[in-house]
C-alpha cells in the first residue's frame, strides 16, 4: 500500500526513549578495526554510538522507552490497545518480541505484534498506529521501535561497523480530535528488488545457520554503502514530497524536518529538496550513529522533549531502510 491521506482523529500524545549508558566513540572503533576518527565523522557525521551490554535486549530497550512514552502522554499499561514494535534485532525468531514487551509492560488486553520495515518502522508504525485507530480496533496504540544492532553487525567489517549503534525509541497514539499531535498524512512504500543491497543474507528459512555461515558471516549486516546512499536520498525525497502532498500542504509550510539519522550527508541532501534550512533539521547522527528504527523515534522524542520543535508548528517525519522501504508522516506538534 502506498499510503492514505491523513485519517484523521489519530494523534500522538507520548514519546519516550532509551539509549544504553555505554558510548563507543570513534577512537574505540580505531582500535577495532582500520579506520580513523575524521573518515567517520567527515563521510557520515557520526561521533559516537550506544551499546547495550551483553544480556540487555531489544524487548528490554523497547519496553523502557514505551514505559516512558506511556508515563509522558499519562497513560496507564493496563489502557493499551495494541503494541506493535519494528525490530531488525528480534530476541528471538518466535514468537514476536511485541510479546516481550507486553509481558515486560504488564498490558493485559494489548494485541501486540512485530513488523518488519528496518529504519523506515516509526513513520510505518505510526501509519499502523492510525490505521488500526481509524478502522475502530484500538484507542490506544504503542509504537516501539527497539534496535541492538550491536548483535547484528559484522566488527571486522569496517564498512558497516562503524554506522551502527542501539537504542529505543516509542510512541502513544490515540484516538483524538485535538489537533496537537495530530498526524496529518501518511507515505509508504518499497522496493524489494534492491532487497540484497543491505541485508542479512544468511540466518533465515533460506540459507539457515550452519559452520560455513558462521565461518563467512553471513549471518551478519552486509550493504553496498554508495548504492544504498543513492537510493536512500532519492526514496527519502519521494517520501517528503508524497507526505506533504497527501497532508494538503506546500513544502514551505514545513516548519521542521525531522528525518532518519543514517548519515549527516543524506540529511542534507533530503533537506535541501525538501527546501527546510538546516536550522529546522533534528540532527542527532553525531551522538547515536544509525539505530534503524529506533533513529527516527528517539529523534522525534528528543526533539520534542528539548523544545527544538514548538507546540503547534508542523514537522515533517522521514525515513528509509533496508527492503527497501521508505515513509514519511507530517505531524502536526
Ligand atoms: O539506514 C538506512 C540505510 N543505510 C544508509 O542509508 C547508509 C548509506 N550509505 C552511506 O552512508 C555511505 O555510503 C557510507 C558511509 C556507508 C560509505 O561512505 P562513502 O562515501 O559512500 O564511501 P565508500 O563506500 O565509497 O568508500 C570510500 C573509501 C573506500 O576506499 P577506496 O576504495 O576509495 O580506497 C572504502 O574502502 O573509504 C573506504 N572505507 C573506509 N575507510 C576508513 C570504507 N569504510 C571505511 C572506514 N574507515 N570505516
Amino acid at each position: 500500500m502506498s499510503g492514505t491521506t491523513g485519517v484523521p482523529l489519530a494523534r500522538i500524545t507520548g514519546t519516550g526513549r532509551y539509549l544504553p549508558e555505554q558510548i563507543m566513540s570513534n577512537a574505540d572503533l580505531e582500535k577495532l578495526v582500520e579506520t580513523s576518527d575524521e573518515w567517520i565523522r567527515t563521510r557520515t557525521g557520526i561521533r559516537e554510538r550506544r551499546i547495550a551490554p551483553v544480556g540487555v535486549t531489544a524487548a528490554d530497550m523497547g519496553a523502557e522507552a514505551g514505559r516512558r512514552a506511556l508515563r509522558d502522554a499519562g497513560v496507564d499499561a493496563a489502557d493499551v490497545d495494541m503494541i506493535i514494535v519494528s525490530t531488525a534485532t528480534p530476541d528471538r525468531l518466535l514468537p514476536s518480541t511485541a510479546c516481550d514487551v507486553q509481558a515486560l509492560l504488564g498490558s493485559p488486553r494489548a494485541g501486540a505484534y512485530d513488523f518488519s520495515t528496518a529504519c523506515s518502522g516509526f513513520p510505518y508504525g505510526l501509519s499502523i498506529a492510525q490505521g488500526h485507530i481509524a478502522a475502530g480496533h484500538a484507542e490506544t496504540v504503542l509504537v516501539v521501535c527497539t534496535e541492538k544492532m550491536s548483535s547484528i553487525v559484522d566488527w571486522t567489517d569496517r564498512t558497516t561497523c562503524v554506522l551502527f549503534g542501539d537504542g529505543a525509541g516509542a510512541a502513544v497514539v490515540q484516538r483524538g480530535a485535538e489537533s496537537s499531535g495530530r498526524i496529518l498524512s501518511s507515505f509508504m512504500k518499497s522496493d524489494g528488488t534492491l532487497a540484497e543491497l543491505l541485508y542479512r543474507p544468511a540466518g533465515g528459512v533460506r540459507i539457515p545457520i550452519d559452520s560455513t555461515v558462521l565461518e563467512t558471516r553471513t549471518h551478519t549486516l552486509k550493504m553496498a554503502g554508495p548504492e544504498v546512499f543513492k537510493s536512500a536520498v532519492r526514496s527519502m525525497c519521494e517520501a517528503a514530497e508524497g507526505a506533504i502532498h497527501r497532508a494538503g500542504l506546500k513544502p514551505e509550510q514545513i516548519d521542521y524536518l525531522i528525518p532518519h539519522q543514517a548519515n549527516l550527508r543524506i540529511i542534507e541532501a533530503t533537506a535541501r529538496y525538501a527546501g527546510v534550512p538546516m536550522e529546522k533539521v533534528f540532527v542527532n547522527v553525531d551522538r547515536y550513529g544509525n539505530m534503524s528504527s529506533a533513529s527516527l523515534a528517539v529523534a522525534f522524542d528528543e526533539a520534542r522533549e528539548s523544545g527544538f520543535v514548538t507546540p503547534g508548528s508542523l514537522a515533517l517525519l522521514v525515513a528509509f531502510g533496508a527492503g527497501f522501504t521508505w515513509a514519511a508522516n507530517v505531524v502536526q506538534l
